[in-house]
């Protein structure tokens, strides 16, 4: 069997997406995550974007065991140079350049010659090959691009020591049938020189089965992101690539991935959790109605067989079978750690006591915890770690009719600060004491709330981005709790904590990819 390799560039193409930006912790998290869920290529991100994106791309490096770090880098010197710094620490490294090679962006953007663009693709790749053996080139705009002039630069970076060879659909533009086919003139031309990859976008929805129209016409690497996200309407989903290949093995017995499908449920929580944005409910494999039956009729069919409506099980992709009531308040630690190995979480001493002490006094609030409650902690507590400012009592009188106020304490390391504040409503409120306390005052720019389960005493998860600083960019903030204003609260204080760590390593004026 042969086998299809996994690029994942979640933390690349997918974190350019609006809204989508993560801090370097929370990029370790995904990277370590994406590392146990088995892809094989781990875009770690752009080295040359910013001093933010090498330093996440280097710790990365430093973490990942098994999967192979890559970092995108233009075809010019200085960024393959940032791009193999980074890198240098990982197991497995990868360095991927680009250049686009359609007539329109020659043109336009590049506004160069096919001959020069050729030459500076070759300059790269010998020049990415000083700092590490596997070496993957781009054609950017590749859907668009002519096959001739692409069978001529394919061959001129294979020469210069290119392994791998990716055919980008960058504007989400071709038909399954024309990608297939241009996918498999290219397999037979490049006659097992190189690997033919591909990277489609969803501009017309087609992402994924142009990925796929690929594989079945020889690709022998996908690249994708958890969730589908990525510019604009994002890139193949990775968990709708696996999950094709996995189920109709009819159709696709002679290749394989290495994915561990049982992670695919966790990794996307993690992501979600992480920029608060949900996959649509009804999103392929990831959405929460994605196993949901609602029609009597459907129920009646899964209940007398499951074959009837169900082509993927739910327990597939990792998700408990048992999603009921899971623990309650009298569950002691024994259980709550054994909850969470069922789930498939290893956490270190600490980082279990801390979780089990959130759980005891949520279990004190709300009578049923579920899966989803305890995976909410979790992925709360993996990313909430860095605490400056702590928020430890906040209390608020909200006038139906006039302003509202908060009184708020927080620990700023050994001390505590109380103080409180007026504002045009209580969220308002609520973050002003915050910047009275902290002497900062941030601009808040997005507020979304959503519950993690249903019934009247959910948690509440709030999202926040907010600006500390004009001169840097929107921080990202999350809070988890059964009263929203206390996840809120929480939210602001983990875009403030944020801020206060990586400010240094922001900056507004990030490079793009599309910049040359
Ligand atoms: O969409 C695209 O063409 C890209 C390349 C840099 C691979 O993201
Ligand atoms: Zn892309």
């Amino acid at each position: 069997m042969q086998e299809v390799k996994i690029f994942d560039t979640t933390l690349r193409d997918g974190e350019q997406s609006p809204g989508c930006s993560m801090t370097i912790d929370e990029k370790i998290k995904v990277a370590i995550q994406l590392d146990k869920l088995g892809v094989d290529i781990i875009e770690a991100g752009f080295a040359a974007a910013s001093p933010g994106d090498f330093e996440a791309i280097s710790k990365i490096s430093e973490v990942v065991k098994n999967s192979t770090v890559c970092s995108l880098a233009r075809a010019l010197e200085s960024d393959i140079k940032k791009a193999g710094e980074a890198i240098k620490d990982a197991t497995h490294q990868r360095i991927h350049t680009f250049i686009a090679t359609s007539p329109i962006h020659m043109q336009y953007k590049l506004k160069m010659s096919p001959d020069e663009v050729i030459k500076r693709a070759v300059k790269a790749v010998e020049y990415a090959k000083t700092f590490c053996d596997d070496v993957e080139f781009s054609c950017e705009d590749a859907g668009r691009s002519e096959m001739s002039f692409l069978k001529e630069i394919i061959s001129a970076v294979i020469q210069a020591g290119a392994q791998t060879i990716n055919i980008p659909d960058t504007v989400g533009y071709t038909m399954p049938w024309e990608f297939g086919g241009q996918i498999k003139e290219l397999v037979d031309f490049v006659n097992g020189k190189a690997i033919i990859s591909v990277h489609c976008h969803n501009d017309l929805g087609l992402a994924t089965a142009n990925s796929i129209q690929a594989v079945k016409n020889g690709a022998r690497q996908v690249e994708c992101t958890i969730n589908g996200i990525g510019e604009r309407a994002g890139n193949a989903a990775l968990e709708e690539v696996v999950m094709i290949i996995n189920t109709r093995r009819d159709v696709f017995g002679d290749v394989k991935t290495n994915i561990n499908p049982k992670e695919i449920y966790k990794t996307s929580r993690l992501l979600t959790s992480i920029t608060g944005i949900e996959p649509q409910p009804n999103k392929a494999i990831v959405g929460k109605n994605a196993f949901a039956h609602e029609s009597g009729i459907h129920q009646d069919g899964v209940l007398k067989h499951r074959d009837t409506y169900e082509i993927i099980k739910a327990e597939d992709i990792g998700i408990e079978k048992n999603n009921s009531i899971v623990l309650g308040k009298h569950s002691g630690r024994h259980a709550f750690s054994d909850k969470l190995k069922e789930l498939g979480y290893e956490l270190s001493d600490e980082e279990l006591n801390k979780a089990f002490e959130r759980f005891k006094v949520l279990a004190d609030k709300k009578k049923e915890i579920f899966d989803e409650d305890i995976i909410a902690i979790i992925n709360d507590e993996m990313i909430n770690k860095q605490k400056m400012y702590e928020l430890v009592n906040l209390q608020l009188n909200d006038c139906a009719n006039g302003l509202a106020s908060a009184a708020a304490t927080i620990k700023i390391e050994d001390r505590l600060i109380t103080d409180a504040a007026i504002g045009e409503g209580t969220i308002d409120a609520v973050f002003k004491v915050i910047d009275r306390i902290t002497g900062y005052s941030g601009e808040l720019i997005r507020y979304k709330v959503d519950s993690v389960t249903q019934g009247k005493d959910a948690l509440a998860k709030v999202n926040v981005q907010v600006i500390f600083d004009k001169t840097k960019p929107a921080i990202m903030g999350h809070g988890l709790n059964i009263d929203t204003m206390t996840a809120s609260a929480k939210a602001y204080l983990n875009a403030l904590n944020s801020f206060v760590v990586t400010k240094d390593l922001l900056t507004t004026t990030k490079i793009s990819y599309r910049d040359l």
